[in-house]
This record gives structure tokens, C-alpha cells and sequence, in this order.
């Protein structure tokens, strides 16, 4: 559990279908993820099930994230390397009623530090679509560069990522 200023970061949860069903039924959000995933709530459903799944496999995935003063749910973010994923990655994903306000550029900062901090990890990257400019500006804010396009689930995208500051010990 990581908490920001504003925002609980727990591991997500089958009790969080209801509010992860309605944030992927929206076009314009399940259309950002590299990652390609359909808008129904069976569709939601697997990919919930795929980001706790990771969490067994790993030891980490992405968190709900929860917005403190109301409880609700906001989206997901944090780290990420399901098979065949180009480098530990981190990523984010916001209700649409939840754009605008930097939570995910707060949630992402908040997944670096813990793939640096806890997971050691010397370089994070995140695999971005060309055209998701709010997705490139989270990437930037957080201090990301684009490193490269690679080939990710059949289609071109940006590799963007950033080494750590100093080695680990
Ligand atoms: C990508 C995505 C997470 C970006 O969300 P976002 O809300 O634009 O990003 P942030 O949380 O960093 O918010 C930044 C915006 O909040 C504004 N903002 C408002 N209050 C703020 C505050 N207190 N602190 C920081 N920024 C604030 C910023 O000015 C900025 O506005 P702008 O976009 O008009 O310039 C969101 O578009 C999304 O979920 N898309 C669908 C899924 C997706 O594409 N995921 C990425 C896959 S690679």
C-alpha cells in the first residue's frame, strides 16, 4: 500500500469489478492502452483478473488507486512486466471522470520511486501509443524520455523510460 497526497494506492481486488467495469466501458479509455482490450464487462473483467494475477506471479502489479477525500475509485497505476513487456514497466490508467486533475502523473511518480526504491530497478520504462498525447505528458512529467519505438502486440509503439539516478546499493 503506497499512500500520496492525495491518493491510496492498495492492491486491486474482485470488489473493484463494478467501478474497473465502468471505467473500461469508456472508448476513449480502454483506446489509450497499448495493450489492446475490448470496452465490455467480460472484457474488464479478464483484464482485472490478468493485473491481480500479475501481483501472484510477481510480487507486484498496478494499485487501485483511491482518491482519500471520498473513497472512490480513481483508476490504476504502477508497476508492470507480464511476459514478452520490453523492461520492468510502469503504467496508468484513469476514469475518465478523473482526467485532468494529476492523479496519474501523482501515481506515477509514486510507482517510479517504488521500482527504483523497493524493486531496485535500473531502468522503468512505459509502452505509450503514438497519439496518446495526455499519456506522453504524464511520461515527460515524471521525467521520461522517448527512448525508442519498438513492437509490442503487433503494432508500433513509443518506448519512453528512464534510468535511475544513482546505482543501487
Ligand atoms: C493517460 C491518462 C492517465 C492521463 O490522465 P491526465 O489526467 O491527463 O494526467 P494527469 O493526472 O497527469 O493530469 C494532468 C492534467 O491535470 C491538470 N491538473 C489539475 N489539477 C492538478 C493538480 N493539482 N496537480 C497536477 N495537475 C493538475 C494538469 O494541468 C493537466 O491538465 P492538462 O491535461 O489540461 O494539461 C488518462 O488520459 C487515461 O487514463 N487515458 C486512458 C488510458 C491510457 O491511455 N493510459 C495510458 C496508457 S500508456
Amino acid at each position: 500500500m503506497l499512500e500520496t497526497k492525495r491518493l491510496l494506492m492498495r492492491p486491486l481486488t474482485g470488489d473493484d469489478f463494478a467501478d474497473y467495469a465502468a471505467m473500461m466501458a469508456d472508448p476513449q479509455v480502454a483506446g489509450g492502452l497499448a495493450e489492446s482490450v475490448g470496452t465490455s464487462p467480460a472484457d474488464a473483467w479478464r483484464s482485472l483478473a490478468l493485473f491481480i494475477g500479475h501481483r501472484e506471479i510477481r510480487g507486484y502489479s498496478h494499485w487501485a488507486l483511491v482518491e482519500k477525500a471520498t473513497g472512490r475509485f480513481v483508476g490504476r497505476a504502477g508497476p508492470w512486466r507480464p511476459h514478452g513487456f520490453p523492461g520492468l514497466g510502469v503504467g496508468w490508467c484513469l476514469a475518465r471522470e478523473h482526467w485532468g486533475r494529476g492523479y496519474a502523473t501523482e501515481a506515477a511518480r509514486a510507482s517510479l520511486s517504488y521500482c527504483f526504491g523497493e524493486l531496485r530497478a535500473p531502468e522503468v520504462v512505459s509502452v505509450i501509443l503514438p497519439g496518446n498525447v495526455r499519456s506522453i505528458a504524464v511520461a515527460e512529467r515524471i521525467g521520461h524520455r522517448h527512448l525508442r519505438d519498438v513492437q509490442y502486440g503487433g503494432r508500433t509503439v513509443h518506448l519512453y523510460g528512464q534510468r535511475a539516478r544513482s546505482t543501487p546499493d
